[in-house]
């Protein structure tokens, strides 16, 4: 049998021997007893561990003294019903091993451990991200966001969309917004040194024959299935070397993206609309503890806005409709609303908060400001987009319906300047047994973020890679 987890030993009925195994969070001293909370990071709660010394069992006395936060631990002894509020069950400990040490003071070489009892800031504990999973807010952000991972999946496989990897290095820039990384093993020392003033560089003799860089969506490749399985999606890392320093964005970030044929904008918006409310519900059902700890601590009344959502319809509004509405309120903003912008937050925090108190799905964006693979409206100057926003956070989804049709598509490439030739693979779907079809990106950590009400970005995802930083 497995080694038993915390979230396992609070489901068994008092009575049982067994061995609790995690590590210490605090510990608390009342005459002869003393009450070890240890946990595992398997679920939110910690189990209350009792020590009773006033038999006189010296050896477990001894060593209790190197029992300090953050040590590692395994006690052995007996499930009981909790004398004690809050909790149903206890462990009365008979045996104890200290399998780590955690020094509350410096000594030699070991510093003390960093993460004592008292409250951390997120900005300290961002410097100590190795060791912020062991802290409650970030153990409860690490669960949220693995069961949000498998609830991905579970909507997606029982609409029948199949699950596809594309590419991580890639050679086109899907949202043509020049925001790759380079992927390159030329010698960028050699190259500097020979062309001091700056000379064309021979991407023939780079590793892929060509310049290539990290992917910023596998849209792209998605419709090429797509156009085959009917229903797919992704669910991968995407990168963007945006020079934005903001609580919303990070270099590196997860992006779910399915795309489906024979669907049109409307299609698109219900799936979109099923899947976030999908995600809460499981959120809400799947993490109840760590919700009502963000519910506590982090965000008042979130567990209440999931459920509001859950029960909403959202709004839908096109994108010239919520120009008009914003331009009546002008005075409110400092970047002044006109037709042709692109949604500013303080226009997206007004959208979801006053015009609609809830989720608002934007569509028909002015093509210019949107993608070059956006279906072309016949008014030629909007383009089938959809974002999806939400309160407090903003676009949560971006996507559209594709265009299908190859003259346009390659009017549209022709305008941007974009090279043809090195995107016939794509225009490939077109050419041959073309169809409508239509998906959308949801940034999983701007997901994270909205159920947990985490306020920066980097405090959602393990190791935030963002402009200056790439720590861990
Ligand atoms: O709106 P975006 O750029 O859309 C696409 O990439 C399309 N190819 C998606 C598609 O239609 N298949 O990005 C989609 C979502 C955004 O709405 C946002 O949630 C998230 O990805 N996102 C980011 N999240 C964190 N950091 C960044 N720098 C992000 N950029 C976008
Ligand atoms: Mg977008």
């Amino acid at each position: 049998m497995l080694p038993l987890l915390i979230k396992e030993i609070f489901t068994l009925p008092p009575g049982q021997d067994l061995v609790v195994r995690g590590w210490v969070r605090t510990k608390r001293e009342l005459k002869n007893l003393v009450f070890v909370e240890v946990n595992d990071g398997s679920c939110f709660k910690s189990i209350q561990c009792t020590f009773d010394c006033s038999g006189g069992d010296r050896g477990i006395f001894s060593r209790l003294g190197s029992l300090t936060t953050g040590a590692s631990v395994e006690i052995r002894g007996k499930l009981v019903p909790s004398p004690a509020a809050g909790q149903a069950v206890e462990v009365q400990a008979t045996e104890l091993t200290v399998t780590g040490e955690a020094p509350a003071e410096a000594s030699g070489d070991t510093s003390a451990y960093p993460l004592q009892k008292k409250r951390h800031s997120l900005e300290f504990l961002r410097e100590i991200a190795h060791l912020r999973p062991r802290t409650n807010t970030f153990g409860a952000v690490a669960r949220v966001r693995n069961r949000m991972a498998f609830a991905v999946h579970e909507f997606f496989q029982a609409r029948s969309f199949q699950y596809i990897h594309t590419p991580i290095i890639t050679a086109s820039d899907a949202e043509g917004a020049g925001a790759m990384f380079q992927v390159t093993t030329l010698n960028l020392e050699a190259l500097a040194a020979g062309s001091p003033a700056g000379g064309a560089v021979d991407y023939s003799q780079d590793f892929f024959g060509k310049r290539a860089g990290l992917t910023v969506s596998g849209q792209l490749e998605a419709e090429t299935y797509a156009t085959a399985l009917s229903r797919v999606y992704t669910f991968g890392p995407t990168f963007r070397a945006e020079n934005s320093n903001t609580t919303r964005h990070l270099a590196e970030f997860w992006m779910i993206e399915p795309e489906a044929a024979f669907f049109h904008l409307e299609d698109n918006m219900t799936l979109a609309e099923d899947f976030l409310k999908s995600l809460f519900t499981a959120a809400l059902n799947g993490c109840a503890d760590d919700l009502a700890f963000f519910d506590a601590h982090i965000e008042k009344g979130i567990i209440e806005t999931l459920q509001s959502v859950v029960d909403s319809r959202f709004t839908r509004i096109s994108y010239t409709n919520a120009v008009a509405e914003l331009e009546k309120h002008a005075g409110l903003f400092e970047f002044k609303p006109y037709w042709g912008c692109d949604l500013q937050s303080e226009h997206e925090k007004f959208l979801t908060e006053s015009v609609a108190a809830g989720p608002v799905i934007v569509t028909d964006y002015p093509r210019e400001i949107k993608a070059f693979y956006m279906k072309q409206n016949d008014d030629g100057k909007t383009v089938r987009a959809m974002d999806v926003l939400v309160p407090r956070l903003g676009e949560i989804i971006g996507g559209s319906e594709r265009e299908e049709n190859l003259e346009r598509l390659e009017g549209r490439m022709a305008e941007l300047g974009m090279n043809k030739a090195d995107y016939s693979w794509y225009l490939d779907l077109r050419r041959y047994g073309t169809v409508p079809h239509s998906g959308f990106g949801l940034g999983f950590e701007r997901l994270i973020q909205y159920i947990t009400g985490m306020a920066n970005i980097r405090d959602v995802i393990p190791y935030p890679r963002a402009v200056g930083q790439a720590e861990f």
